[in-house]
């Protein structure tokens, strides 16, 4: 039968390389990505095993959660209802290309599984979270993966240190139409030089120039994280929200106190235990 509650950490993500293709026959990109889940900047799910579902998550109706598509892709598999009440803390803005909602409907697949002790391994678990949308496969698993097909297809990695902050300008960016101002823009070689192991040999994102189309003040926000003393910056996955790139933590830190819409400093997260439980008692 049910346990009781189940809380799973659903980390935000980077991505520090992402060359992109040309459209394909399908509606998607193919793609070139290294996915990096981030320490510093997480939402927090909450299932508990309940008679009827419900996803509570504020600011989304909840059949248009992506936790709800994904609790409807688990029944499907296992060929049975699970009923449950989710409830989301949000902390990852929308919108903002760090893959907030693919994290929460990931962590929901992973917190169902420990909640009625389904025993699904990852991989089940990875190719039930596909079918929900291109980055939720990687948040199963967590860590640092290459990601390649339209994103869904991962292969282990390890990620270089980083200091990073991470900033939001304000607005939101939708990820389709950020693929379709790129259709129109010219594009760099796809999949292009075989990217390095470090930082600097990694940081490429092609959907960039796109993103700045739609969102000119991006520039700004990029010029904020340079004087700051970011030595780098990039886009995070199909934006709004950027990173800036630097030395040390503390001067991550200073960064955060004096660049708008700063919100938080991060660095690579270690891989998801999908056997470790964390379950609460059920609240009474
Ligand atoms: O898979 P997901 O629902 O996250 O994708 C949202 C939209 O982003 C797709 O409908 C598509 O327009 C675009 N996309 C794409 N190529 C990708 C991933 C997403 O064109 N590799």
């Amino acid at each position: 039968m049910s346990g009781g509650r189940v809380r799973v950490e659903a980390p935000a993500k980077l991505n520090l390389h992402l060359a992109v293709g040309a459209l394909a026959d399908d509606g998607y990109h193919p793609v070139r990505t290294l996915m990096v889940a981030l320490d510093g900047l997480s939402d927090t799910v909450d299932v508990t095993p309940a008679p009827a579902r419900r996803v509570r998550c504020p600011g989304v109706a909840e059949r248009h959660n992506l936790a709800w598509r994904a609790l409807d892709a688990l029944e499907a598999h296992i060929g049975r209802a699970l009923g449950c009440e989710v409830e989301i803390t949000k902390r990852i803005p929308a919108q903002a290309g760090l893959g907030g909602g693919s994290s929460d409907a990931a962590a929901t697949l992973v917190a169902a599984n420990r909640a009625f002790a389904l025993g699904l391994g990852a991989d089940v678990l990875e190719t039930v979270a596909a079918a929900v949308g291109s980055d939720v496969a990687f948040f199963v698993r967590g860590g640092a993966q290459w990601a390649t097909g339209r994103g869904e297809v991962l292969r282990a990695a390890a990620s270089p240190t980083f200091h990073g902050l991470v900033a939001h300008p304000g607005g939101g960016l939708s990820t389709p139409a950020v693929y379709r101002a790129f259709d129109t823009l010219p594009a760099a070689a796809f999949p292009g030089p075989e990217p390095g192991p470090d930082l600097d040999g990694l940081l490429r994102n092609d959907l960039w120039p796109a993103a700045r189309r739609l969102m000119p003040g991006l520039d700004d926000l990029d010029r904020a994280l340079r004087h700051a003393g970011a030595h780098r910056t990039i886009l995070c996955g199909s934006g709004s929200a950027m990173v800036g790139f630097f030395a040390d933590r503390a001067a991550a830190e200073r960064a955060r106190s004096i660049v708008p819409g700063a919100l938080a400093v991060v660095g690579p997260a270690a891989q998801r235990d999908l056997h470790t439980r964390w379950d609460e008692p059920s609240p009474v």
